[in-house]
């Protein structure tokens, strides 16, 4: 006879459980042990049901014990970048139960290229390999712009993560973007708007900032980075440094998007 159930109901169902429903289940259907009203008192009827406010407390401890992983992933060739990426990093990590960490992807340049750039020598923050995205809740992800869209090292970074679009493995993931540019026009919010096909194909929920940051968001007085899609800093001729209110605008971000990966796997804030 073909071991599958058959249209049937109430315990007898229960008896017809594939086999490795009835193994999961200890031998027994799952059902003639809690609801067995045909078979007199059983196990079922002497296991105290557990009360609203046990099911609360239970549910409050394990959202307290949860640990939120936010990554905060990276390319930056003279340092701007990993400023924005470190004053993030502060950011998320100031939210209770968020566990952020840095990530830079690896550099496609060789030491002779790199050298003619002008690169100076990569920092400590490890590599990630693509596979590894799927552990965080929630992701931020940085780049410079080259001609306006990202830097080629994280676009080849991002082309390395074919399994984990098969399978959708970063579908429903919260993810940010924060960039730096050259000069004002360069591409502040073409490279996050551009940057933004990545997510949709791997339907990650792109978290902009929008005007989370407040007055900040207006400073017309002085040169600032950032926008709206998240948070930018201007490298100029490369001796510019991020100033402070575009590093606060990146503590922001971090802060407002490990509150929303937050929300979204524990339901509170
Ligand atoms: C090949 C190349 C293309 C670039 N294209 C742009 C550009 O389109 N717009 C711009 O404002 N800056 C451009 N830049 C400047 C970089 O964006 C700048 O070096 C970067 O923002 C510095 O960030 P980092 O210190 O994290 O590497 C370009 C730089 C290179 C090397």
């Amino acid at each position: 006879m073909e071991d599958r159930p058959v249209a049937s109901t109430g315990s007898e169902k229960a008896q017809q459980l594939y086999p490795a429903q009835r193994a999961y289940w200890g031998g027994r259907g799952f059902h003639s042990l809690v609801f067995s009203p045909l078979r007199g008192p059983s196990e079922a009827s002497i296991i105290p049901r557990p009360t609203s406010s046990d099911l609360y407390h239970h549910q409050h401890q394990a959202v307290a014990k949860m640990v939120v992983k936010v990554y905060i992933v990276y390319y930056s060739m003279y340092g701007h970048v990993e400023k924005l990426a470190e004053e993030i990093l502060k950011g998320a990590n100031s939210v209770e139960g968020v566990e952020a960490t840095l990530y830079q992807v690896p550099e496609t340049l060789n030491e002779e290229v790199l050298g003619k750039m002008g690169a100076p020598p990569k920092s400590a923050v490890p590599h990630i390999l693509p596979a590894q995205l799927a552990d965080a809740d929630g992701l931020i992800f940085g780049f410079p712009t080259r001609y306006g869209m990202m830097a080629a090292q994280f676009k080849a970074f991002l082309d390395a993560t074919g399994g984990l679009w098969r399978t959708q493995a970063l579908a429903g993931k919260p993810a940010g973007i924060f960039y730096s540019t050259g000069s004002q026009g360069g591409g502040q919010e073409t490279t996050a708007l551009t940057a933004i096909t990545q997510l949709t194909h791997h339907g990650m929920l792109f978290v902009p900032i929008g005007y989370t940051f407040g007055a900040g968001m207006f400073e017309l007085d002085a040169v600032k980075g950032g926008s709206p899609y998240g948070a930018g800093t201007f490298a100029g001729d490369g001796t510019r440094q991020p100033t402070k209110l575009e590093l606060e605008q990146a503590f922001h971000q971090g802060k407002y998007t490990a509150g929303i990966t937050k929300k979204l796997k524990t339901g509170s804030i």
